[in-house]
């Protein structure tokens, strides 16, 4: 998979995405990462990228020309251009899914009041990474790449890690523990120490539901 990045910050994107997992992804070539500076197709020597909202109002808006061009340079048929904002739908585990199936993601981050409205157009969908605004969309297209990338075949070791966490099966992961048996007087729950692998998948089965319904009963709404 290939993701560009349309930034007007692309020096955000290497200290995390070049990181961990998905650096690893990258030298192994199972993911392509570029940035594409909407400032490099400004019309003027300032390289002006934003300008006074119509109709007033504090902060500035991103002018839909340089926001434009630089989608255009990156976008191929077939791309999947994704808009970050706010004002969009939520990402979820199954929006991961779905967008980790594509072959090429454009992810288009806006900064200070927003784009103008014209560009949206270019954006096959928009997507918010949660109630609450953040100064520019750089961070949540990084939560973006981060969560597709993770579930493209071969980037997690274990072919199983991405099936069985969190929101899979609708249900919250359950808990983990390792080495000691014993810490500060705490122990390891007994089934997972059985050996008995019917036994230790019963015991995590029960433990997800648990947590669940604890943390996060609207999700057992939705579940089976
Ligand atoms: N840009 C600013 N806040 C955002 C949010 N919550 N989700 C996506 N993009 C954003």
């Amino acid at each position: 998979m290939r993701i560009d990045v349309v930034t007007l910050f692309p020096e955000m994107f290497e200290p995390v995405l070049g990181a961990s997992i998905t650096g690893r992804a990258r030298t192994r070539g199972l993911l392509e990462l570029g940035t594409v500076n909407p400032r490099d197709f400004a019309a003027d020597r300032h390289r002006t990228v934003d300008d006074r909202p119509f109709g007033g109002g504090a902060g500035m808006v991103l002018m839909a020309e340089p926001l434009h061009r630089a989608i255009k340079s990156v976008r191929r048929p077939g791309s999947r251009v994704v808009c970050l904002t706010p004002r969009g739908p939520r990402f979820d585990a199954a929006a991961a899914r779905r967008l980790a199936r594509e072959e090429h993601l454009v992810l288009v981050c806006g900064r200070y009041e927003g784009l103008d409205e014209r560009v949206l157009r270019l954006c096959d969908e928009e997507v918010s990474i949660g109630d609450f605004v953040l100064t520019g969309g750089e961070l949540p297209a990084m939560m973006v790449a981060d969560a597709v990338a993770r579930l493209i075949p071969g980037v997690l070791k274990k072919a199983d890690a991405a099936a069985c966490e969190s929101f899979e099966g609708g249900l919250l992961e359950h808990p983990h523990y390792t080495r000691p048996r014993v810490w500060r007087g705490r122990k390891v729950p007994e089934a997972l120490l059985s050996g008995d692998h019917e036994r230790i998948a019963e015991w995590r089965r029960c433990a997800a539901r648990r947590v669940t319904r604890r943390r996060r009963p609207d999700l057992l709404k939705t579940s089976t």
